[in-house]
C-alpha cells in the first residue's frame, strides 16, 4: 500500500518533498486539487467536502495512510474526517495532518518569550494552533498573522521583486505590533512560504528562529511510523511517485517544478 499526500494545489509539494528525502524507500501518491485551489478563505463545509473527496480517492487508489499536506485542510476538516468519517467509511486506513506536529515543535520554545506564526486567513480564523498550543504548552504566548497576499503571490511566481519585498516587510511589522519584539520563533504554517524563505530571512531579526514544516513533518511521519509498525508493514517499498491533479496537467507539471525542483509527469483525476 502507498503513503497519500494531499494538498489543495502545489503548495504540499513542499512538505512532500521532505517527506520523499526522509523516507525515499516508500510509494507515494500525491494529490493537488488544483480546479477548487486556493482553500485559504473558504469555509469550513465546502474544505471538509473537498478534502473529504480527495481523500477517498486516494483510499480508493491504495493508500494506508494520507497526509494532509495543507494547513488550512488540517485546520478546518482533519478533526471530522479523524471523528466522523474514518471509524465508519475507512476504519482500516489513517489520516495524519500537519497542525500538530508543527504545533509540538513551537511548544518547545520557553514561555520568557512568544511564538508567531504566517499561514492563511483560514488557518488563523480556525484557531487550531492556539488550541493546539493551549495544551501542548499553557502559558506560551502565540502571534497568528494572517498573510493572504503571499500564496497569490507565490502562485504567479513572484518570489523576488519589489512587490514580494513590500509585503513581507509589512506583515513582519505587523506581526511585531501584535506582540512586541520579545518573538523566538516565527513558524512558517502555509506550505507555499518555504519558496519565499530567502527573503523571509533578509527580514525577520537573525535572533528569531524560521520554522519550516518540511523539517518537521517528516521526523514526525518517520517517528510515527516506527511507533506504528502494525502501518508500516503494510507499505510498499519500491521508491515510487506519482502526481494526480484536479485541474489541467499542464498547469501542474510547470509549477511543480518550482515547489519540488524537478519536472514531474502528472495525471488529471476527475473528482
Ligand atoms: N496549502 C494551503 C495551506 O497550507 C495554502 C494554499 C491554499 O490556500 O489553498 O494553508
Amino acid at each position: 500500500m502507498h503513503i497519500g499526500i494531499f494538498d489543495s494545489g502545489f503548495g504540499g509539494l513542499t512538505i512532500f518533498k521532505s517527506i520523499r528525502a526522509r523516507l525515499p524507500q516508500y510509494d507515494y501518491i500525491y494529490l493537488g486539487d488544483n480546479a477548487r485551489t486556493p482553500y485559504g478563505s473558504r469555509s469550513f463545509d465546502a474544505i471538509f467536502r473537498f478534502s473529504k473527496e480527495c481523500i477517498d480517492e486516494l483510499f480508493q487508489r491504495g493508500c494506508k495512510l494520507v497526509i494532509i499536506a495543507c494547513n488550512t485542510a488540517s485546520a478546518k476538516a482533519l478533526r471530522t474526517i479523524q471523528q466522523k468519517v474514518m471509524p465508519l467509511e475507512h476504519p482500516d486506513r489513517h489520516v495524519l495532518g500537519i497542525i500538530r506536529p508543527s504545533a509540538e515543535a513551537l511548544a518547545d520554545y520557553p514561555r520568557s518569550r512568544s511564538v508567531a506564526l504566517w499561514a492563511t486567513e483560514g488557518t488563523v480564523k480556525s484557531m487550531s494552533f492556539p488550541m493546539e498550543l493551549a495544551k501542548l504548552a499553557p502559558g506560551l504566548a502565540l502571534i497568528q498573522k494572517a498573510c493572504p497576499l503571499l500564496v497569490p503571490m507565490v502562485e504567479a511566481g513572484e518570489l523576488d521583486g519589489p512587490g514580494i519585498d513590500y509585503y513581507l516587510a509589512k506583515y513582519w511589522r505587523e506581526t511585531l505590533a501584535m506582540g512586541g519584539d520579545g518573538i523566538g520563533a516565527l513558524l512558517l504554517a502555509c506550505t507555499h512560504y518555504p519558496l519565499l524563505l530567502p527573503k523571509i530571512r533578509a527580514i525577520v531579526p537573525a535572533n528569531v528562529d524560521i520554522l519550516i514544516q518540511g523539517d518537521i513533518v517528516a521526523p514526525s511521519l518517520a517517528d510515527y511510523l516506527a511507533r506504528h509498525p502494525e502501518i508500516e508493514r503494510t507499505l510498499t517499498r519500491t521508491g515510487s511517485q506519482r502526481f494526480l491533479t484536479t485541474d489541467q496537467t499542464e498547469g501542474f507539471d510547470r509549477l511543480s517544478e518550482v515547489f519540488l525542483g524537478h519536472p514531474v509527469i502528472s495525471e488529471k483525476v476527475a473528482i
